[in-house]
């Protein structure tokens, strides 16, 4: 048994989708969530900027939370910064990528599956590389989606101008006539409505949240990881940004699990 915290990041919001699968399937466990608001958006960033993000926020977490474990809940950070983080820190260390293409590459029928995502994580070839290794027959089409997360990040979630938009940028995985549409950005959930309408009932859209969350539960059990069975998990929510704002947005986004959040100021922050 070990009480330790699991430590999870993204830039924002989009991992409290993560953060959402890992209450329901482990409530045992806790969780530090660290939101890196005051430098979201990452999907336009240089790669060599968010891997040195996300090894300040995994210094921190392991500092001041002693986390046994860390979940990279962004895919821009994970297609970018997640080997050099394994090879960094010694604790077990898991990104969204992995789980997220073994799910929809299962859910695919007819082999046409689309990918949507941030251009840094879509130019960074994550994706097409991770499907090609489990089924190089599938026939994959990406498409970054300038914009997106901003929506999400403001809390509009379902307006006129995220329709259009996601009208826009969907147009190429509506084009191939995809039959499952994976959502490889951990903010893309919140706008599954949107999405859902736009590419038609018909496509299956995947998260990698709960697939990830199976993941760490059973990295868990294997590792001797697992939180005290007869404790329900604590929840500590941090943000590089505004606090106040990260609680009431979060609060809306996540759930009542979200009561307070605490901000972390980043000394010299860009
Ligand atoms: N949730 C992050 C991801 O999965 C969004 C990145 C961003 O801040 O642009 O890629």
């Amino acid at each position: 048994m070990d009480p330790r915290p699991i430590g999870i990041f993204d830039s924002g919001f989009g991992g409290l989708t993560i953060v959402r699968a890992l209450v329901d399937l482990v409530p045992n466990e806790s969780l530090v969530y660290f939101g890196d608001s005051a430098r979201y958006p990452y999907g336009p960033r240089r790669p060599d900027e968010i891997v040195e993000f996300s090894h300040q926020i995994a210094e921190y977490l392991t500092e001041a939370y002693d986390v046994k474990m860390l979940i990279v809940a962004c895919n821009t950070a994970s297609s970018v910064a997640l080997d050099s983080l394994k090879e960094r820190f010694s604790l077990p260390i898991l990104g969204v990528i992995a789980p997220g293409a073994r799910s929809a590459v299962a859910a695919s029928s007819s082999g046409r599956l689309g990918v949507i995502g941030t251009v840094g994580t879509i130019a960074s070839g994550a994706y097409q590389k991770e499907v090609e290794a489990l089924d190089p027959t599938i026939e994959l089409t990406c498409a970054a989606c300038p914009g997106l997360v901003e929506f999400v990040e403001a809390g509009e979630t379902d307006s006129e101008q995220v329709r259009v938009l996601a009208a826009r940028l969907l147009h190429p995985v509506k084009n191939a006539k995809v039959d499952t549409l994976l959502l490889g950005c951990t903010h893309y959930p919140f706008l599954a409505r949107v999405i859902q309408d736009v590419v038609g009932r018909d496509v299956v859209l995947i998260s990698s949240a709960e697939e990830t969350a199976f993941e760490v539960s059973e990295l868990l059990a294997k590792s001797g990881l697992s939180g005290r069975e007869d404790r329900a998990g604590k929840y500590v929510f941090l943000s590089s940004g505004d606090p106040e704002r990260f609680k009431e947005l979060g609060h809306r986004l996540l759930g009542p699990e979200l009561e307070d959040a605490k901000q972390v100021v980043w000394e010299g922050s860009s």
